[in-house]
This record gives structure tokens, sequence and C-alpha cells, in this order.
């Protein structure tokens, strides 16, 4: 059988033979992309896929039982659990010095909301000096490896799509001061788009429409990749995992790590007190003594409104997205080179060719895309762990270019952080009658780290005072 018939045979599985309509017209370059793309899927999986969450619109299910998950909260309930955080963070710092844990960051989201062209780590958020996301991560992975004495490594997760310009930013850069190996990239799967019709889609006469297929595929990847194999030889057990749209997360920390450890946990999350029923964070549920999230727009309108006596949100906890990870968990979970997470519909707009060749630019979604989600590993864990964090020291997402959760609150957000940082430790800050800083102040995170950093700086520079409407960059 030649290639052609063979291709054929292979997409007819799932009544794709579509994706074959040029293959006359193509170079022989061209039809090596496209049949390296076809022969990478399992096309009986995929027609699966496709009846399920193409054709008919799955609902999540949402269990009769479901109610709102417990944690650990932010100020200890009584001096039993504060001696308990006492040696958690005792516990996270030895971990820390014996370079138990290493970093990271899903970077492979294509940050089409921001309007930016370019991986989203490569964003100017510093509101000072424009400090990108990425180097505010670098650094801060830096201070935190000189001041537990040990190197952190940090696994930067990619999409096939921004992998090549991540990696060329980070040559640019010189790593921000980081060795080269101390970083280590790796890619995620692909998962091709589906148009409604059931029929995967061509971007181009030679290769088809597949993005990035959801951070469920970190763990995966982690194993493929030989990120696992690494951290075992390093003696490396946790991953503290964070987004890379949030630059005010501590990169490690030890209370949170420490605390994972203490309660034997395979899978820990930070939690915080939703603004609001609908604030788009994932929700913290238990069904069946199991922890879950629920995606925002999973969560039933009337179980995201429900109250409790008191008149608090009932499901209060929402998803930072900032987890500890134990390696061992991972290795479990991809022990036979695969993961079943469930898979996720996202309708899109999804440029494509059309019967006669011609690209189409949609203007209405017109296709799904799958995606599955890295906390849905949760429910497979053994122990898990969920730990209450102060929102405005910890989470600071830039998902928009202006308004909520927006590059604007974002910069405020990291300003006010820095400048309680050096308030607490006894310098005068400038404040407007409505308690705003009034001024732009930007601490370079290779010089503070957290607040017992800022005291030493404020110490070692003899600083005092910041100016009304100073526009400064502590390094
Ligand atoms: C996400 C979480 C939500 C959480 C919120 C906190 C999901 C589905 N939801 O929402 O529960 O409360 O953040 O800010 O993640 N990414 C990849 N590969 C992909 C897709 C995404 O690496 O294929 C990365 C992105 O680069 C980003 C992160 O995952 O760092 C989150 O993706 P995003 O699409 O921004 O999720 P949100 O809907 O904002």
């Amino acid at each position: 059988m030649d290639r052609y018939q063979e291709l054929l045979k292979k997409t007819a599985v799932a009544g794709q033979e579509q994706l074959l309509r040029f293959w006359n017209e193509l170079s022989d370059a061209e039809r090596e992309e496209l049949a390296a793309q076809i022969e990478a899927i399992d096309f009986s999986v995929m027609a699966n896929l496709i009846r399920e969450y193409v054709l008919n619109k799955p609902k999540t299910e949402i269990p009769d039982d479901l109610g709102p998950a417990p944690y650990f909260p932010l100020v200890p309930r009584d001096a039993e659990q504060a001696a308990l955080y006492k040696r958690a963070i005792e516990r996270g710092v030895e971990l820390l010095k014996a370079g138990k844990v290493s970093c990271l960051t899903v970077a492979g989201g294509q940050g089409t909301r921001l309007g930016f062209d370019g991986p989203k780590g490569t964003y100017p958020i510093g509101p000072v000096t424009g400090r990108p996301l990425f180097r505010y991560f670098a650094e801060s992975i830096r201070r935190a490896g000189e001041k537990f004495g040990r190197p952190l490594t940090w696994y930067i997760m990619t999409s096939l799509l921004n992998r090549e310009a991540t990696e060329k930013f980070f040559l640019e850069n010189n790593f921000f001061g980081l060795k080269p190996e101390q970083v280590f990239f790796f890619t995620q799967g692909t998962m091709p788009a589906c148009g409604y019709d059931g029929k995967l889609l061509l971007a181009t006469k030679s290769s088809l429409s597949l993005s990035p297929d959801g951070h469920g595929g970190t763990l995966l990847a982690l194993r493929r990749s030989g990120a696992l194999d690494r951290m075992a030889k390093e003696g490396v057990d946790y991953l503290s995992y964070f987004q890379v749209d949030n630059p005010l997360v501590p990169v490690v920390s030890p209370l949170f790590l420490g605390l994972h450890d203490l309660e034997n946990s395979e899978m820990s999350a930070i939690m915080l007190a939703k603004t609001g029923p609908f604030e788009k964070l994932g929700n913290f549920c238990v069904t069946k003594g199991r922890l879950e999230i629920i995606e925002y727009s999973d969560l039933p309108a009337e179980l995201a409104e429900s109250r409790n006596p008191d008149g608090s949100l009932r499901f209060i906890a929402g998803s930072p997205a900032i987890h500890m990870i134990s390696r061992s968990f991972i290795e479990h979970l991809t022990a036979g080179g695969s993961l079943k997470l469930p898979w996720h519909r996202a309708d899109k707009k999804v440029p494509y060719v059309d019967e006669q060749g011609n690209p189409v630019k949609p203007e209405s979604p017109n296709a799904v895309k799958l995606e599955s989600f890295i906390f849905d590993a949760m429910p497979l864990a053994k122990r898990t762990m969920v730990l209450e964090g102060e929102r405005r020291s910890i989470f600071a997402p830039t998902k928009n270019p202006t308004g909520v959760d927006s590059v604007e609150s974002c910069r405020e957000m990291l300003i006010d952080r820095d400048a309680r940082r050096l308030e607490a430790a006894g310098v005068k800050i400038p404040r407007t009658a409505d308690g705003k800083v009034d001024a732009k102040i930007e601490l370079s995170p290779l010089a503070v780290f957290d607040d017992e950093d800022a005291v030493a700086y404020v110490k070692a520079h003899g600083l005092t005072e910041i100016a009304r409407g100073a526009e400064l960059c502590l390094e």
C-alpha cells in the first residue's frame, strides 16, 4: 500500500478523509508534514472524542453530594494549629535547604485575551522597569536559591507554538542570571481542532489545525521530556507549580511546602476567598470524600450563589492555580506512559482552509478545541491538602489589558505588595486619602524574595522614606 492509501485508511476510521483533500497538490516536504501529523493521531480514539464532545455538548456532571472543600485557614484556628504551621515552615525550609524542590511554570497558553503577540511570559509587567513576567520568576528563583543555599531548577512548559520564541527570549536575556542548566524547557502535546460538523480542520493545505492540549498535558509531558528522570536523579521530590500570568506568586513557600509534606499530601493547592459568586476561579469542592476543582464556567449558578446561614458564600474557595505536587504522584499517574484526565470542550474561532483551499477567518466560533486541566488530577490523589492564601500577597493574574485581572490591576498589586513590605520594614510610604500608594515602586525580586529580605534591604540601604509621586526601582 502506498503512503496515500495508508493515510486514507487511517483517517477513514473516523471519517476524516478530507484531511487528504489537497494531497495531489502538495510537495514532498508538505506531504511529509501532513503525514507526520496524521500518523501522530489515534483516529479510533479521536472518533470517540468527536462523538462525545463535538457532536454532543457534554455537561459537566455535578454530583448530588457536592459540597465545599475543607481547608487550612490563613490565620491558624487555635494554638495547636499555630504550632503545626510553625513546624510546617521549619519543615519547608529544611526541604528547601536539602534541595528537594523545583519550580514548575505552565507557559503554553497563547495570551490571546491580553492581545499580546508573543509568549505571555515575555510581557513587560514591571510597573516601573517593564520587567517581563519571566524575569520576575527567574529573579525570585535565583534569590530563593541563594537564600536557602540550594539553586532551584525551573521547569517551564511551553507549547509547540511558543517553544522557540520562549527559548530565544531566555537566551537573549542570558537566562536572567540563572545558569542555563537550571532551566528545563519542555513542550506540551497538541490536539486537533474540530469543526462543528465533526470534521478536523486544516490550517493550511498541508497541516492540521493543532492547538495546545491544556495544562493537564503537563504531567505526561514531564515524563516524556525526561524531567521526571532528572528530578529523580537530583533527589527532587516536590514541584512548586504556578501559572505564567501571576508575577505576585511566591515561587516557593516554606509553609505550603512544609504542610504538604507533613500532611502526606500528593497534590496540594492554595485557595483564596472569592470576591463574588462568579469570580473566574476554579472552585474547591468535595464529592464522595474526594477533592475536586470545578471550573468557574462549569459550576451551576445556583451552587455558585448558594450561601451559608451567616450570608457568606458556601463555595467560597477559589483557585489561584498554585499547587505543590509530589514527584512520586506524577510518576504513579503516568506510569504506563499514558494518563487519562477528562477533556473539556472550548468553542473557538479557528481559522481554516475551506474545500476549495481558500483561507477562512471565522467571525464567530466554528470549532471545538479540547483541553485537559491539571487540577483534574487532584481527585486521583490518595491525599490532598488545601491552604488558604492571602490574595493581595500572592495573586495578581494578568489576563486582560484593562479592568479585572488586568495588566493595570496586576501592576497596582505589585506596587502595593512592595510598598507593604517596605512599610513593615519601617519605611514611610506616601498614600492617597483612600489608602493607595502614591508612588510607583518596584522592588527587584533579586534583592527581596520575602519580608525578611525587605528588612535587610531597608537596613543596608538606610531607606527611611519614599517621596510622594516618586517612580523608582529598588535593585
Ligand atoms: C485558570 C484556571 C482557573 C484558575 C485561574 C487562576 C484553567 C482551565 N483554569 O483560568 O481554575 O482559577 O487560572 O488565574 O486553567 N496553559 C498552558 N497550556 C495550555 C493552556 C494553558 O500552559 O494548553 C497555561 C497558560 O499559559 C496559563 C495557565 O495555563 O499560565 C492558565 O491558562 P488560562 O487559559 O489563562 O486559564 P484561565 O481561564 O485564566
